[in-house]
């Protein structure tokens, strides 16, 4: 699969999201050994959400971190952004399931271009996204952009171990069993091939880091998880 260009990565993307909507979750749980819930509940401490706050949630898929950030605000509109629709209708169903239907509005849209004007939400978040779009640094620029200023910019995502044996351990997982588990579970080996791939081509802890001070974001936290497999990232915009 031709990945290089960005547009066919975009729609590559497209086309695996499209494809295993109805079974993200429960693959989810089995390929992270239940892990991403707990990355998940880590985030929120550190995000410490207040009453009436609003966010847009990129790349929000099926909106299980759409649906917490809803709760824990309460009453703020909470706007979930993503551009698979098979993605939003799985997540739909939850939103309606929570009763949250008229606190959250999902949308079909693009990360790197966001319909909204600037300074507008107290967060803008990213789950397991950041990874997979064409242009990382214009995506974080576009969620510096639409947050208010001392607003909070949040990645959560999958990242690269360091330390052996473990590193090799889960690489070998990584690269090599979880892909035969897409193939074996739900057949679909080319897209949970896709995971390792690109992960290969994303930024390490440190390196996202550093590109969150470069658009401009300060106070710049990165949390390890679970021994580097996942990493949480958090920016504010100046004031
Ligand atoms: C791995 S899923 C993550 C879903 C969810 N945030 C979570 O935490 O489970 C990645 C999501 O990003 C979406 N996505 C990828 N590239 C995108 C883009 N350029 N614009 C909008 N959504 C995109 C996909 O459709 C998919 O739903």
């Amino acid at each position: 699969m031709d990945t290089n260009s960005p547009k066919s990565k975009e729609q590559f993307v497209h086309s695996v999201f499209e494809s295993i909507a109805p079974k993200y979750d429960i693959m989810n749980d089995v390929l992270s050994f239940r892990r991403h819930k707990a990355w998940r509940k880590f985030t929120m401490k550190k995000m410490n959400i207040q009453p009436s706050n609003t966010a847009i949630d990129l790349c929000c898929g099926t909106c299980d971190w759409t649906i917490s950030i809803a709760e824990a605000s309460q009453t703020g509109n909470i706007v979930g952004l993503d551009f698979s629709q098979n993605m939003l209708d799985v997540g739909k169903v939850k939103v309606d399931r929570a009763n949250l239907d008229r606190q959250i509005e999902l949308i079909q849209g693009n990360a790197m271009d966001l319909p909204f004007e600037d300074n507008r939400f107290d967060y803008a978040t990213i789950g397991f996204g950041l990874r997979n779009v064409p242009d990382l640094k214009r995506t974080l620029a576009e969620m510096q952009r639409v947050v208010k200023p001392g607003g909070m910019v949040v990645c959560l995502e999958l990242s690269k171990p360091t330390w052996q044996p473990f590193k090799g351990i889960y690489y070998f997982y990584f690269q090599k069993i979880l892909p035969m588990l897409g193939k074996i579970l739900v057949k679909r080996y080319e897209q949970y091939k896709w995971l390792p791939e690109s992960l290969a081509a994303f930024p390490g802890r440190y390196e996202l880091a550093d590109i969150y001070r470069e658009i401009g974001l300060k106070d710049v936290q990165a949390y390890p998880l679970t021994g580097g497999i996942a990493a949480l990232h958090i920016g504010i915009k100046e004031r």
